[in-house]
């Protein structure tokens, strides 16, 4: 990738885009950059929207990742509430919901992932919502008031978020109801132990979150337009006036798979983040990649996968090698425990617990044979930083060492 560069296309305003930008940006590219974003605003930050933009602690306007005046000043061409509707590789062209035509040297797909529908009867009713984006909130904050029994399809990030905010909302109390339905055995099953998984879901049921585990919502029930009842595969109806789906996402890789390029559960790319167009890059929650690191192929879900992917890719559009090869990490607030987990536990034969569970301030060092792969804290931030340190720079440490805390944990790194 060592022509002449003068424009550069990126498809997706979310994380990554925004980041492919700026890495741009500051590495000196001074050619054209068009943004293409399907929704109206400007990059923005999703984690909040299950968190505090729910609540009503922070307005919209703080969501965004940079202000306009970033993208004033670097020039970057804008065209937002437009969707990419074909790519033709072997012309190097974008076409546009709008009827715009854009060429590219290079061009980064940035494009996320698709909030799964329910696939029931009756998931067209009013008061049945998803959570991927501000619009999906404020449509939720509009139902909220009159809400007195709410059912929440998933136990898994969204899901789990967004019954911690509706319980300290008082959802919970005064004949009110917040019943979250799980398919699994346990919450969070696809990103955590079950150690982790059985934590949270004391902590929820604690706060008079009900949790339904094993159990799948067959249809939902309505009358005039409107919900009235989730109905679960056991045959049990649970009234409801407001479902809120959080089951998860699919990679969006319609435009990558229209076009020919390697796709599989992602938009299968190298360590350098480019696709099997070498003009082509791609990064964040769309993209299925190797990590040399625990020597997989991996399709993440986060905010440090879109930043440090989409670093990669700018790198590699102009013609740098920078290997994209970290230990993954990610993040869940709910209620007064921020859980952070680096690795993937998956796998381990040893778990050492480090600090004091019944003070809800303790993390859980997973080890395969002698050697460290993952590390999740509660309330331990401290330990978070420094096994992210210990994982990357693949420092040794001993189950003994990892439980015993008159070790400090710097003091062997
Ligand atoms: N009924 C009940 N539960 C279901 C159903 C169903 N029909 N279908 C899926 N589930 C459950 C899954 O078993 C899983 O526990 O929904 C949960 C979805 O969890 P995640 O995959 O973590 O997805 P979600 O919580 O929607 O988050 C989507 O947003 O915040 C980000 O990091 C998060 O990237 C993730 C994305």
């Amino acid at each position: 990738m060592t022509d002449e560069i003068n424009s550069v296309v990126v498809v997706g305003a979310g994380q990554a885009g925004c980041q492919v930008i700026d890495s741009l940006r500051q590495s000196g590219y001074e050619g054209e950059i068009h943004l293409v974003g399907e929704e109206p605003w400007l990059p923005y930050q999703r984690p909040p929207l299950s968190k505090k933009f729910l609540s009503g602690e922070i307005p919209a306007a703080r969501l965004s990742l940079r202000p306009e005046a970033f993208y004033e000043k670097h020039k970057v061409q804008r065209h937002l509430g437009v969707r990419a509707t074909a790519l033709d590789a072997a012309q190097q062209e974008l076409s546009l919901s709008n009827g715009k035509v854009l060429n590219y040297d290079r061009l980064a797909l940035c494009t996320g992932g698709r909030v799964l529908k329910l696939p029931v009867p009756g998931a067209e009713l009013e008061g049945v919502h998803y959570l991927r984006n501000i619009a999906d909130v404020d449509a939720i904050k509009k139902d909220l008031d009159l809400a007195r029994n709410i059912v929440i399809v998933g136990a898994g990030f969204i899901g789990l978020e967004t019954a911690a905010v509706l319980a300290g909302m008082g959802k919970c109390e005064d004949g009110c109801t917040v019943t979250v339905v799980e398919m699994q055995e346990r919450v969070m099953s696809r990103a955590v132990s079950p150690q982790i998984s059985d934590f949270f879901e004391k902590l929820h049921t604690q706060h008079k979150v009900k949790i339904v585990m094993r159990r799948g919502v067959t249809e939902l029930v309505g009358s005039n337009g409107r919900i009235t009842a989730a109905e679960l595969s056991s045959g049990e109806r649970i009234p409801a006036d407001l479902c809120i789906a959080g089951i998860g996402i699919s990679p969006d890789i319609s435009l990558a798979a229209q076009s020919g390029l390697e796709c599989k559960n992602g938009i299968v790319v190298d360590e350098y983040a480019i696709t099997s167009d070498p003009k082509i890059v791609a990064a964040g929650d769309c993209t299925i990649h190797p990590n040399p690191l625990l020597d997989q192929r991996l399709r993440l879900e986060s905010v440090h996968n879109a930043i440090e992917q989409a670093k990669t890719a700018a790198a590699s559009m102009l013609g740098e090698r920078k290997a994209y090869a970290q230990y993954p990490w990610f993040w869940s607030d709910q209620y007064h425990v921020k859980l952070q987990m680096v690795g993937i536990s998956q796998g381990s034969d040893t778990i050492v617990t480090r600090g004091d569970v019944e003070q809800r301030q303790f993390s859980l060092f997973y080890f395969k044979g002698d050697k460290l792969i993952a590390v999740d804290s509660i309330n331990r931030p401290a330990d978070h930083m420094q096994a992210r340190r210990i994982l990357n720079n693949q420092i040794k440490i001993t189950p003994v060492q990892a439980g015993d805390l008159s070790i400090e944990l710097k003091e062997i790194i």
